[in-house]
């Protein structure tokens, strides 16, 4: 059930130039949250217009203390006043909100593709699958600018997984785009499902890919948004044909790529 709520903030650290983490001790019904859904902050000082962040960790303690984390790049007004949060302070949350990534007990080989800051909502959805799942069939292809917008490394390799390095800039890693390898490894071996969230453009790439290969994908998408919740319209985005127009904090943010108009 969606929440309304006060959360407060136990963790803030720094992941990189611009690039924060922040964990939020919530109420219990945030524990629901399943890896490609994402919450509503509000900003401090204009708590009236929330700002979409996705679970980025979520962590149900012994004593049910639930804690969210968010993996944030400042872009603007909204994401620098919530930069400003000292450990202690709180914030407004919605959420859980939205379709997360569904994920079928028979897949055995998966990609997982994160293009900058796309990689927030993809450490929660690793997690999540190396509770039932070995490491060893799971490929991560991780792309970022350079080597500073190359996050979390240090979390993926804890958990045993074959990272992909790309940057743009050749500063970390192969100097391409992440969808070269993943073309690459999904021709040597197809996976039975692609999940992919970044920039538009690197989605468009990896659902061209995986239309050409014929493997299912999803990818998680963003468009701005007021409410979260429906009820604005604000967030649509064109679909395939049949499907008509979408709305990204509902139908989504996670979505099959070929339900989408490209
Ligand atoms: C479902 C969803 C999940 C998201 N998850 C994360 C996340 O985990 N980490 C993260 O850093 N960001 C995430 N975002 C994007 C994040 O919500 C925006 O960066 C944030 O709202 C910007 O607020 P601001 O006030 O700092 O910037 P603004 O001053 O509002 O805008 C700064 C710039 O960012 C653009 N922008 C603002 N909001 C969005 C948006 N929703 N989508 C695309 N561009 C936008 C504006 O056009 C402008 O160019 C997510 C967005 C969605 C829709
Ligand atoms: S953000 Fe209001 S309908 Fe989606």
């Amino acid at each position: 059930m969606i929440q309304q709520s006060t959360a407060t903030v136990i963790t803030h650290e720094s992941m990189g130039p611009g690039y924060l983490r922040m964990t939020l001790v919530c109420p219990a019904d945030f524990s629901t949250a399943r890896p490609g859904q994402f919450v509503m902050l509000g900003t401090p000082g204009n708590q009236l217009l929330r700002r979409p962040f996705s679970v980025h960790r979520l962590t149900v303690g012994g004593n049910g203390q639930t804690e969210v984390a968010i993996l944030y790049k400042v872009v603007g007004a909204g994401t620098a006043a919530l930069a400003r949060l000292a450990v202690g302070g709180q914030v407004d949350i919605l959420g859980p909100l939205g379709q997360g990534f569904s994920i079928r007990e028979d897949y055995e080989r998966i990609f997982i593709a994160a293009g900058g800051i796309g990689v927030a909502p993809m450490l929660y959805l690793l997690e999540h699958l190396a509770l039932t799942r070995s490491p060893d069939g799971i490929e991560l292809f991780l792309g970022g600018r350079s080597r500073e917008d190359l996050l979390c490394l240090d979390d993926f390799r804890s958990l045993g997984l074959r990272v992909h390095r790309t940057t743009d800039d050749g500063s970390d890693g192969a100097q391409c785009f992440l969808t070269h390898p993943m073309e690459m490894e999904a021709q040597k071996r197809p996976p039975d499902i692609i999940y992919a969230c970044g920039p538009m453009d690197m989605l468009s790439c990896v659902a061209g890919i995986a239309a050409r290969l014929k493997i299912p994908c999803q990818v998680s998408i963003e468009s701005m948004m007021a409410c979260g919740v429906g009820a604005c319209l604000g967030c649509a985005v064109e679909g395939a044909s049949q499907d008509g127009y979408l709305h990204v904090c509902k139908d989504g943010p996670v979505f099959d790529a070929d339900r989408l108009r490209w």
